[in-house]
Formats: C-alpha cells, structure tokens, sequence
C-alpha cells in the first residue's frame, strides 16, 4: 500500500515513518510514503498557501490552486481524503474498508482549514481521528497510516490479532494480563489462570461487554450481538435506582383540543396498559393517571383492579405486574404529593411538549420553549425523584409548561407529522432518559 501525503510540513513525519513496525513494513515492502508540499506548487512570489478567509473571522484558508497542483501531481493517488473534524469518524470497520485500497492520498489541513471549494471540485473523502481539534492533519493522518497500514496483510506477526481487537466486532476489548500473578494486591482473574479454552473466551466476551456498556454503551446499538449476549446485558445489575426516581404522570385536564383551547381529555386504554409496560420494562417508580372526573377516575380504577387482582390479570400475570405500577390521581398535585410521600422528596416536575413555542395566555405572544436534553433530567434522577408530565390531546396546557423546572427535549421526527401517541413518546423518552447511556 502506498499512502502519499500531502502536507506544508514533511518533516512532521521524519521520526513517526522511520522507526518500530512501521519502518519494518516499509522494509519489507508491505508499505511506502511519498511526501508531497503544497508549498512547491505555490504560483506566488512568496510561495503563499494561505489566504484570508472570506466573511472576516480569524485565522487563514488553504488556497485552493497550490492543493490543486499538487495532487495533480500524485501519479497514483489512489482513494483521497482529507483530514477534517467534520469528517467521517475514522473507525476500526473505515480503517477495514481502507486498508483494501492499494493506494491512500492524505490531504493535511492547516490553519482554519481549506477553501470548501478544493473538496467538492477534487471530490475528497474527510476523514476526522476524534472530537478535538488538532493544529494540523499532520497527526490525524499519522493516525490513519496507523490505524490502517497495520490491518494490511502481512504487517502484524500474528494475523488474527487485530480481529480479536477493540472495535474489531463493534465492542470495546477485555482487559489484559502478564505477570506477575499478584500485582499490588491484584489477582489476575482466576479463569485466566486456568486451561479452560471455553471459560476463557466467555470471560473475555462477557468482559467486553461490560467493558462497553461501562464506558462506551452507545456502541452496543450497532454491535452485532448473539443472543447469548443480549441475555448476559439483561442479567446485568444496572443502575435501577435510576429508574425507580423516575415516574410518569399521565394528565388529563388542563390539556389543549384542537383548538388550542384548555380541556379534559378522556382515558384511553391503551395508553394506561402501554405506560404501565414501559415503566414495568424500566424499572419505574410508578404511573400517575390524572383526571379530575370521578366516572373517568372510577373507570381507570376498574380497569387497574381487572388487570392486576381480578380476572385479567389472574389469566396474565406479566400483565399484572405492570398494571400494578399504575395510580389514578386526581390532578397533577396529587401526583407530586404521591410522589414526595413514596420517596421523602418532593420531586422535580418535567414537563413533555411536542411543540416548539407556546402562547401564555390568552392573547399573548408566542413565547420560544428552552428545552432541556436528556441527559441533564438523567442527571437529576441520580439526586431527586423526577415526575415526568405527559398530556393527552394536543398537549400540556401552558399553566403545566410554565409550572415545571424543565421541559425535556421533544422527540423530533422526520417530517413535518407531529403527531406521536403520548403512549409512544413517553417509551421513547423513558429509554433517552434511562436508556444504556444512563
Ligand atoms: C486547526 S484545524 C482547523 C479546525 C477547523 N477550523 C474546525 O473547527 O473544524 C487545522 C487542520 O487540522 C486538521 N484537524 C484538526 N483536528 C482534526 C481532527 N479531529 N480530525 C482530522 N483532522 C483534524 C484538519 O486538517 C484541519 O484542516
């Protein structure tokens, strides 16, 4: 493989493609480098590369003509990136698919960056290392050539290593081991130390899922998991503190109508089952059904008691054990009394909203909602019960947004459709607020 990087600074590269495993590849002719500057096929008096850049603002832009030429000039060029934070994430599965090219070309930005126009009229691929912003590409592509040049056949000693990898299949790796046995009083782990081929390898897999779900939990999503996995993450002992501060209110009254007018929405059943299964699933401190109308509270209550201590949930006990989790109330003040009584806090009301903007009062402007992720109400939980308001009809009346401490970001879709049943988007709020990542 021939990586040709393009750069104002070749010498940044004088140590890092001469020595270990790199040099040894290059030895052995698996790979090589060309060093190409930008700077030699500046047109200008001075040699410029830079400019200022258009619409004012600091720093300076890489010209377009001196990159141009330069990769002219590359006879093989192969697949071309540019090294940009706003590039694809450069993965273990992205340093797969480039370490089948025969040839690379890296492009190294400098300063604020490079004219915009270069990258589309040359069509490159932006390649970015990590979340932080470096000087130049220079280490961003050194950290392809890495990541890359060592899945080309031939580089590593022993083949399979970078197959049992971090990443390698969607996962963070198990730890590692060496001597001693004992290390300031630290046991290597016992099944390490015994011949159990089979042990071993479910110990590793195991540990690399905890590993994961520990510190990178967001990867589990695209992992390919067995279902062996899947039922090892479910034994798991997660933070259910977390979701026991957490409970639902499902409010009736004050909601608005089509109209935009407050109202009283009647009780659904579906919604009741459905909360009551989500909290059951998430380990929820409870479901609050609100209404202030005694026929609707009674109704609500036949069908809780039908479901948990009469017929229906004596012939579906799964059933029961959600319904049990639901409570009539009659308003959302009796839902935070509830709630204060059942943990010895009063608890942080969050109120949903599937709208942007709301007015007030009557007649009043449209005041803009600042809403507030996820991840901070998560942080809550950690410190206070947190009571989760969701209204039927067209949404929580004003007088509930203005009541709450916060209002969790809506679930946004992808068309102009704003109409999810509160049942679904309670279920998609509860795993975005309790979810792996918690
Ligand atoms: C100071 S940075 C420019 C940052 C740019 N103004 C921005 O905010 O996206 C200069 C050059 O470093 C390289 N660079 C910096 N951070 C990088 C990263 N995380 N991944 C890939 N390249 C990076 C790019 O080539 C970039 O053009």
């Amino acid at each position: 493989m021939r990586f040709t990087i393009l750069t104002l600074f070749p010498e940044f590269f004088a140590g890092p493609l001469t020595c270990a495993q790199i040099a040894r590849a290059r030895e052995a002719g698996l790979i090589d480098f060309d060093l190409v500057n930008p700077r030699d096929f500046s047109t200008s008096r001075h040699q410029h590369v830079d400019d200022r850049p258009y619409g004012g603002g600091p720093g300076m832009v890489m010209l377009p003509d001196p990159l141009a030429a330069a990769l002219k000039s590359v006879a093989a060029p192969g697949r071309r990136l540019v090294l940009a934070p706003s590039g694809r994430p450069l993965t273990q599965a992205f340093a797969r698919e480039l370490a089948r090219e025969p040839a690379l070309t890296l492009v190294c930005g400098r300063y604020e960056g490079i004219d915009e126009r270069l990258l589309e009229a040359e069509g490159l691929e932006s390649v970015c290392v990590g979340e932080a912003v470096l000087n130049g590409g220079e280490a961003a592509a050194l950290c392809l050539v890495e990541a890359v040049a060592r899945l080309v056949p031939g580089f590593m000693g022993k083949e399979e290593s970078g197959d049992a990898e971090s990443f390698s299949d969607g996962l963070l790796e198990h730890p590692h081991y060496t001597r001693p046995e004992v290390y300031q009083g630290r046991q290597v782990p016992e099944v390490l130390r015994g011949g159990s081929h089979a042990a071993i390898a479910r110990w590793r897999r195991e540990a690399s899922l905890v590993r994961t779900l520990e510190r990178r939990p967001e990867l589990l999503q695209e992992a390919p998991l067995a279902g062996s996995d899947l039922n090892f993450l479910r034994g798991l002992r997660r933070p259910a503190a977390l979701g026991r501060s957490l409970f639902l209110c499902l409010l009736h009254h004050p909601v608005l109508d089509k109209a935009g007018k407050t109202s009283t929405v009647s009780l659904t059943n579906l919604d009741i089952h459905d909360m009551c299964r989500v909290s059951r699933t998430y380990e929820l401190g409870g479901v609050l059904l609100a209404t202030p109308l005694d026929d609707q509270r009674e109704l609500g209550q036949r069908l809780l008691d039908h479901w948990t201590e009469g017929a229906g949930g004596r012939a579906n006990p799964d059933r029961a054990q959600a319904l049990r989790l639901g409570r009539m109330v009659t308003g959302l003040d009796e839902a935070l009394d509830w709630v204060s009584t059942q943990t010895g806090m009063a608890p942080k009301l969050v109120a949903t909203c599937a709208r942007t903007g709301y007015r007030p009062a009557r007649g009043r402007k449209e005041r803009s909602i600042d809403f507030t992720p996820p991840g901070v109400v998560r942080a809550w939980l950690k410190e206070s019960p947190v009571l989760l308001v969701l209204g039927t009809g067209h949404g929580l009346a004003p007088e509930v947004l203005a009541r709450a401490q916060a209002i969790v970001t809506p679930v946004r879709g992808f068309s102009a459709y704003n109409h999810l049943p509160v049942r679904s988007a309670a279920a998609i709020l509860v795993d975005r607020l309790l979810g792996d990542a918690g």
